[in-house]
């Protein structure tokens, strides 16, 4: 047989399973029946963004398969070869999206099924960073259980994002392997089917972060192979489906590397047999010319971005470092270059081997630094890593930052030889990484003697964040001379420009005007530029001639106004990744927000997937603005168009995470107290009509203010 023969014949397979499989479901529920996946505001992702359709019920999935034959031609060509491919993950999903029929959940622990659109805006940021270099999708049972676990491991030690499809899932079981998307390992599911919805994230990251038309599949296809760094690892033997399932890839620009030899045809880069398992990642990786950033850190167990979501139970822990109950900080100290010794780690107080096991303990890091291009400035931006620093290690876990940190080391840490003179090291490897253009020198001193903690706490660290935030507080869009852009979410959105400013951080929550500043600094040809203020339009709107003339250069003439404080006039543009976003709601005059984790109903009718949908790309769309949680509590939120008076609804969590700060702005504002219990949520209102009655009956502000359009 040859190729096309294969992909033929496994195309017209899954055609006929999924032809069967409508038939019987419309026998069973009727051709009404609604379809749809959960969370997610593109229909049937992947034949909405080939196609433009949505398919909303059984009798339009049944078209969509007509439409689905006509990509089926016969000719032995390659764009054939690639047409039946896409076909075949059509086909898939199809298949897929009939298992989630009356909101069933078909897939149980370990398995992911589909992702829902907050998983792929929550990659946005790790995607353009490098973060996440690559995406993998193993598929079938490697030919040993060590070599299947080996292949995945290695993947996760390099932070890419591992997917897996079919036997491997039960191989890394067998193996006691963690898996979830917190260590970057997800199962989707065990029929070769399932391997659908990692397609269809990729798919969705060109409708939400690309603003690619649905409907326009070469652009589409030019998105994916651009833009998607992923790539197929199948485990022969290989049966047609799978072959066809590789054509689909590879039409996508996914290279397909397999060990199977007998009866498959090599195509340069994109279709490569390699027999030896244990090449499969160094192949891949060439293959889709991935680069991997390579950090040596001399300590006993692993450093990977995989790691830092992996969390580590009480049963699991060695000793513990709790902030909230004994005295701890951790501390970014500028000093003068004759102070510090660069690569000295010095240990104060007893090692893990003298704390009792399960015991809590106090711990307190000063990390010394000097450089001539260093400002205390940089201090909290350097320091507000250590979180990402100390989590990276394998069997290491951290939350929380300054004096309220928390740190657990695991048993098969410590068991492998990790001690407290390592976390030294991590931090001593990576701050020299990272900020090699500001920092020449750098000493670490970690104390564990309580008495010490205690000093270092109150006497050195608690009077520095005291400083810190004294700066910070006056630190307003007036008392500075130059905002930022940022610009590195256009790996994605090639035409998104984040204007940053003191009171405005990026929308993605991760970029503060001193961390651009910082950015700007380390790599000045970098993703952030200074944007200079000196010719402002109108300050109320945020309006100024320079940062018009910033985006129209940095968008490539894309956009030509944007204001940093109106979401009706000209407002920013989201690439896809913001932590909320907000929604004029009409009937209040007001505006609703909704954060990513959110996953319930806001009284637009729309969940949080449903209104991102209607911005993103790198387009202005006036009336829906992606931003960063801390923009709420902002004295420039909405500016131009009333200010916070006009947010009327909030998550319940988003809500009490933010209730602090925005109280004290609607105080300082307008005199109002406790803002926050004006704003409905989702235990009062869901829907307009309640939530008009709970805003009059609270006597809500926004009521008062002229409608928004
Ligand atoms: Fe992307 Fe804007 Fe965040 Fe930069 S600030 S990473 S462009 S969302
Ligand atoms: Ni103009
Ligand atoms: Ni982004």
């Amino acid at each position: 047989m040859t190729l096309f023969d294969r992909v033929f014949s496994g195309n017209d397979a899954v055609y006929g399973l999924t032809e069967g499989a409508i038939d019987a479901a419309i026998a069973q529920h009727g051709e009404d029946k609604a379809v749809s996946f959960p969370d997610t505001a593109y229909s049937l992702p992947c034949y909405y963004s080939v196609t433009g359709t949505k398919v909303t019920t059984l009798k339009e999935l049944k078209e969509a398969l007509g439409v689905v034959k006509t990509l089926m031609t016969r000719e032995k060509r390659l764009n054939d070869a690639f047409m039946s491919g896409i076909a075949t993950a059509l086909c898939a999903e199809f298949i897929e999206v009939l298992k989630y029929i009356d909101g069933a959940t078909p897939y149980e622990e370990p398995c992911y099924g589909h992702l829902a659109d907050a998983v792929i805006r929550e990659l946005g940021v790790p995607l353009v960073t490098g973060d996440i270099p690559g995406v993998a999708v193993i598929l079938g049972s490697a030919p040993s259980v060590e070599e299947g676990v080996a292949l995945v491991k290695s993947y996760q030690a390099q932070g890419i994002l591992v997917t897996l499809v079919g036997g491997i899932i039960d191989q890394v079981k067998e193996a006691g392997m963690n898996t979830g998307a917190n260590v970057r390992v997800i199962p989707l599911g065990k029929d070769v089917t399932s391997v659908i919805h990692v397609v269809s994230v990729a798919l969705r990251a060109a409708l939400i972060f690309g603003n690619v038309t649905p409907g326009d599949a070469g652009t589409l296809m030019k998105y994916t192979m651009d833009r998607v760094p992923a790539f197929v690892n199948a485990f022969g033997p290989l049966d047609d489906v799978v072959v066809a399932c590789g054509a689909g890839a590879i039409a996508l620009g996914f290279p397909v590397i397999t060990n199977e030899t007998e009866n498959i045809f090599r195509v340069p880069k994109s279709l490569i047999v390699q027999e030896d398992v244990s090449k499969f990642n160094a192949t891949s990786l060439e293959a889709r010319d991935i680069k991997i950033k390579i950090t040596n850190i001399d300590i006993p167990v692993a450093f990977a971005s995989a790691f830092e979501g992996e969390i580590i139970r009480r049963k699991d822990m060695q000793v513990e470092f709790d902030g909230s109950r004994v005295d701890c900080a951790e501390l970014v100290h500028t000093c003068d270059a004759s102070e510090v010794e660069d690569h000295k780690i010095t240990v104060v107080g007893p090692e893990v081997d003298e704390m009792e096991e399960g015991s809590k303990n106090s711990i307190a890091y000063v990390v010394k630094v000097a450089g001539k291009n260093m400002q205390p400035d940089f201090e909290p931006v350097i320091e507000r890593k250590f979180h990402n620093y100390i989590n990276c290690i394998e069997g290491v876990y951290h939350t929380g930052q300054r004096d309220m940190q928390r740190i657990r080391i695991s048993h098969a840490a410590y068991d492998a030889g990790f001690r407290i003179k390592h976390i030294g090291e991590v931090l001593y490897s990576q701050v020299k990484n990272e900020f090699d253009a500001v920092v020449d020198k750098c000493e670490v001193v970690i104390y564990t003697d309580p008495a010490e903690c205690t000093r270092i706490r109150h006497e050195v660290a608690i009077p520095i964040f005291e400083k810190r935030d004294d700066r910070l507080a006056n630190l307003t869009d007036e008392s500075v001379d130059v905002y930022y852009s940022c610009i590195l979410c256009q790996a994605f959105s090639p035409s998104h420009v984040c204007v940053v400013t003191p009171e405005r951080l990026g929308l993605c929550g991760a970029v503060s005007w001193l961390d651009a500043k910082a950015t700007n600094e380390l790599d000045p040809n970098g993703p952030c530029q200074v944007i200079t203020k000196e010719r402002p339009i109108n300050e109320d709107l945020g309006a100024y001639e320079d940062v018009d003339e910033a985006v129209q250069k940095f968008s490539q003439g894309a956009l030509e106004h944007v204001t940093l404080y109106s979401i009706m006039q000209d407002p920013m543009t989201s690439c896809g990744c913001f932590e909320c976003i907000c929604g004029i709601e009409p009937f209040s005059n007001g505006v609703v927000i909704a954060n990513r984790e959110y996953a319930g109903m806001t009284p637009l009718g729309m969940t949080f997937s449903e209104m991102a949908s209607m911005t993103g790309g790198g387009v202005q769309t006036p009336g829906f603005m992606g931003h960063g949680k801390h923009f709420i509590a902002s004295k420039k939120f909405m500016k131009a168009e009333g200010g916070i008076e006009r947010i009327v609804w909030m998550p319940k969590e988003l809500k009490e995470f933010i209730a602090d700060r925005l109280n004290a702005t609607a105080k300082d504002l307008y005199g109002i107290d406790n803002f926050t219990d004006m704003i409905g949520d989702e235990t009062v209102a869901t829907d307009p009509e309640a939530l008009v009655e709970f805003l009059t009956e609270k006597g809500h502000p926004a009521l008062g203010l002229d409608p928004m359009m």
